[in-house]
This record gives structure tokens, C-alpha cells and sequence, in this order.
């Protein structure tokens, strides 16, 4: 794929200045030390509570599929940064992210404002734990999601070295209502389609999205679904097994305690850059 890369736009302190996002007084700050300063590309707004966006990468950011970010706004003296999965694979040429909207949360309260053409500030480390490398080889591949923890396995997903390691990748989604869903539905979708990728993942990804509150064919908590066997049953597959099977699981912090209990029942191991095992656990983004 052609990667064309914007110009630079890391800068040095006080040396630019960014618009607020809600630019009615027209305030500016000046944009901190060693933070890249990016353009907001597009902006797509799913429900009331869950939108993504894309930013424009700087040529010399590089991060691993399924790492996590800070991000924030030029729109204080000291903005507020949160860490945020980065839902585009490493080969995009752009920065996408799928971010929950917090009515009075201290940075989505602002960013779900954003439209193209805003700026949004990236620091230039990347990092975490829902990596390949920081799991043994095994077969299958679970991504384990609930509502924006989908986002590094959107990264994964579309990343080409994710089915060089895995022969199958089975990716489960939960929300609370059945309009939640469609950022994975459309990513599955696309992914089939995609000149890059299509070809290779044919036949190797299934999706299994569920809702736990909108009445839907498929309901109930994945841990629930997993316990009960109806996980297995809908999607005719062979249970859970630490041999062949690794686990990734991204959610909310409770999301991510139960089913990390559920699996190390299963005889699970937990894994980590330095110790590569079974399975891996990331927090989804809340704030
Ligand atoms: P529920 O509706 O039963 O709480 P949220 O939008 O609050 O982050 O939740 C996203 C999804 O995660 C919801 O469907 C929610 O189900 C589900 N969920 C919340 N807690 C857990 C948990 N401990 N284990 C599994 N799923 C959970």
C-alpha cells in the first residue's frame, strides 16, 4: 500500500498555537512539548454514546497493532490526556480511534465535539499488552470485547502479521443495544472487501456480536454465553482449550476481571511482553 505520510507536526513549545475545539471565544493555547498535533480527518457518530474518528499520522510515529495512546485537546493550559486503543493497523497511512462520550467526562465531554479539520494532541509513545508478541503461538485467536474495547482488536483484525501467527480469529463484541454493534459489523464487512487484506482473511474471521439490554437474536454477557456453552454452540466450534487457543480481552474493568477469571479456570495463563502466554488483558478507555 502506498503510505503517504503528512508533513511533521511535532513542535516545540509555544511555538504554535492550536484552536479550541469549541472555538467560540476563539482561545488558543499553545501546544505542549513533545506532543504530536494532528488534523481530525473525519468524525463518525454511531449512537449518543459511541463515536470514532480519524487523525492524520505523523510520519515518524510508529506503533504496534493493538497499543494504546495518549490523547488530547489543545483546549487548556495542561490538557487532559487519556489512553486511547489506536483502532487503525499499523500499515494506515491515518490514526482512527472509537471512543465512548461521557456526558461530563473531562476529555470526551470535548472530543465528542470534534469535527474535520480540528486538531487533536497525541503524545508519541505507544504501548500495551494486547500484542501478538505477548503470546505464545497457538491456533485460534479470541478477541474477547465489550463495548469500545473493541478498538485494538479493530487494529489487529486488519493487521496481516495477526493471520501469519493465527489460523482462525474469532472476535466477540457485547454492547448494551443492538446500534452499538455496527462499528464491528461494518469492520468485519470491510475487512472482506479490503484490497489489502481480503484475500488473506477469507474464511478466518467470524464475528460474534451480542447485546445485553436491546432484545436482539443474540443476547447475554459473553462471559454468560461461554459458561453456558451457547458460545459454542452458535458458532459450531470446539470449546475454549489453553493448548491451542489464545485469549485477548479488552473491556470494562469488571468486564476484564470476570472474564480473565473465567479463562484462567479454563486453565488460561496470563502473558506479557517479557513472559509470552495464553492470554492478555487491556482496560478499554473510560472518561
Ligand atoms: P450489561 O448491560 O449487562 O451491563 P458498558 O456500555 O456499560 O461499558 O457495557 C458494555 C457491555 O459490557 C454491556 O453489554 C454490558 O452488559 C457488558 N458487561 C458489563 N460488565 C460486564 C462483565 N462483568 N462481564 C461481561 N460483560 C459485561
Amino acid at each position: 500500500m502506498a503510505v503517504q505520510c503528512p508533513s511533521e507536526r511535532l513542535v516545540p513549545m509555544q511555538h504554535l498555537s492550536a484552536l479550541r475545539v469549541e472555538d467560540a471565544e476563539r482561545v488558543t493555547y499553545p501546544i505542549p512539548a513533545n506532543v504530536h498535533a494532528e488534523t481530525v480527518t473525519s468524525v463518525r457518530h454511531y449512537t449518543d454514546r459511541l463515536f470514532s474518528f480519524r487523525i492524520t499520522r505523523p510520519q515518524s510515529f510508529r506503533f504496534r497493532s493493538g497499543e494504546f495512546v495518549m490523547i488530547g485537546l489543545p483546549n487548556a493550559e495542561k490538557p487532559v490526556f487519556r489512553a486511547y486503543s489506536i483502532a487503525s493497523p499499523a500499515w494506515d497511512d491515518e490514526i482512527e480511534f472509537f471512543s465512548i462520550k461521557v456526558p461530563d467526562g473531562p476529555l470526551t465531554s470535548h472530543l465528542q465535539k470534534i469535527v474535520a479539520g480540528d486538531t487533536v494532541l497525541m503524545r508519541q509513545k505507544s504501548t500495551g499488552t494486547l500484542v501478538t508478541d505477548a503470546l505464545t503461538s497457538g491456533k485460534r485467536l479470541f478477541m474477547i470485547s465489550t463495548g469500545t474495547g473493541i478498538a485494538p482488536f479493530a487494529s489487529l483484525i486488519r493487521d496481516p502479521e495477526t493471520f501469519e501467527k493465527f489460523e482462525h480469529v474469532v472476535l466477540t463484541h457485547t454492547c448494551r443495544d443492538h446500534a452499538e454493534l455496527a462499528y464491528g459489523v461494518e469492520l468485519v464487512e470491510q475487512l472482506t472487501n479490503d484490497p489489502l487484506i481480503g484475500e488473506l482473511v477469507a474464511g478466518r474471521v467470524t464475528l460474534y456480536s451480542t447485546t445485553t439490554r436491546e432484545i436482539t437474536p443474540r443476547m447475554g454477557r459473553i462471559t454468560r454465553l461461554i459458561e453456558n456453552g451457547r458460545f459454542y454452540s452458535d458458532l459450531g466450534i470446539d470449546a475454549l482449550d489453553p493448548w491451542n487457543d489464545r485469549v485477548m480481552i479488552c473491556g470494562s474493568m469488571h468486564m476484564l476481571q470476570d472474564v480473565k477469571a473465567l479463562v484462567e479456570k479454563l486453565g488460561f495463563e496470563e502473558g506479557s511482553h517479557s513472559r509470552p502466554a495464553s492470554f492478555v488483558v487491556e482496560r478499554a478507555f473510560v472518561g
